[in-house]
């Protein structure tokens, strides 16, 4: 078929329209999708997660456990894990955290030595976009400077053991009390809930109360102080750990009285050693405390770096022990 010369325009002008109006109308190539998606950044897995752990030190069996938990979960979900330990100075976690926001991980992770002192370093991670997952202990910040905090509601441990101490000597107690690292959340929160319960008790009081940092060393030799001091009038033991409390069985069997019988010793944390004096009839009671927070910690981290929304508290659920059935629960113990 001839069209005429004077059509050419008016036919270039429709072949036109028709190309653009079908381009505009109909749906979008895969190539312009992908340029025009939102949020077109591809879902991460664990294999190509990077995750940081800015871990406190290793004072305690908890603290131990709480490594071996994390690293292993690592391990077995094939994240790549930066993994380092403060040694119970804050400074070390801080410069700990400003060097994983360098190396631009996806995730950090930070179990705080104290409740203080974290706002700067959390400000620039979230500069940085790197979100910060507060693990085991609670720092004082602003809700805005981290993702989550997954762990053990303190104050709830310190009503427990002052509910299980108000059984154990009928409501009348001369207490001297190990409280862990000054300024940690659960020191903070056990010294506190315990003494909400006591106002029911006024029976119950404590005498003394010193920091023993969270350690088997440090708790006998504060414990050796409160006997020298107070010698038999003291009745009770409370220790914000069960490695505060071995230390102070320790002290109280030098000094020619029975632990666990003369003075009745309520710790916290549920770890195997306290099981063992709990079998030797030297530990009255342990409230738990979870270490293992190691596969929880890496699947909130695998949401948070892919935008997921994650509750602000992640609590785990925790139990008592006691003596009479301690030996048939030891082997079930994975920490
Ligand atoms: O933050 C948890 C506490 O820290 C544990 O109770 C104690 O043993 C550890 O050192």
């Amino acid at each position: 078929m001839r069209v005429s010369r004077a059509w050419i325009p008016v036919v270039t002008l429709a072949i036109i329209f028709a190309v653009v109006g079908c381009e505009r109308s109909s749906p979008l190539t895969p190539a312009k999708e992908a340029a025009t998606a939102p949020d077109a950044k591809p879902k991460k897995t664990y294999q190509d997660l990077i995750v940081g752990y800015a871990q406190l030190g290793a004072e305690s069996e908890w603290r131990s456990a709480n490594t071996v938990s994390v690293k292993e979960a690592a391990e077995a979900l094939g994240v790549e894990l930066k993994f380092s330990d403060a040694q119970q100075k804050q400074e070390n976690q801080i410069k700990a955290i400003h060097s994983l926001i360098a190396q631009r991980v996806d995730v950090i992770g930070v179990a705080p030595l104290t409740e203080t002192g974290w706002d700067e370093v959390f400000t620039e991670a979230k500069a940085a976009g790197i979100p910060i997952i507060l693990v085991d202990r609670r720092a004082a910040v602003p809700p805005d400077l981290y993702a989550t905090l997954m762990g053990s509601d303190f104050l709830e441990e310190g009503r427990k053991a002052a509910r299980i101490m108000a059984d154990l000597t009928n409501g009348q107690a001369s207490i001297v009390e190990l409280v862990g690292t000054i300024d940690s959340a659960p020191a903070n929160d056990r010294y506190k809930g315990f003494r909400e319960v006591l106002q029911s008790y006024p029976d119950m009081k404590i005498i003394d109360s010193r920091s023993g940092d969270f350690t088997v060393a440090q708790g006998k030799e504060v414990m050796e102080g409160f006997l020298k001091k107070h010698g038999k009038t003291i009745t009770a033991v409370y220790a914000h750990n069960d490695d505060m409390a071995l230390g102070a069985i320790k002290a109280i069997e030098a000094y020619g009285l029975r632990p666990g019988v003369d003075i009745k010793i309520v710790s916290v944390d549920a770890a195997r050693g306290a099981f063992e004096a709990m079998i030797a009839g030297k530990l009255n009671a342990t409230v738990e405390c979870n270490p293992l927070l190691g596969p929880r910690f890496l699947e909130l981290a695998l949401k948070v770096a892919n935008g997921e929304t994650v509750p602000k508290w992640v609590p785990s659920e925790e139990g008592v022990f006691f003596p009479d059935n301690a030996k048939e629960i030891l082997p079930t113990r994975k920490y």
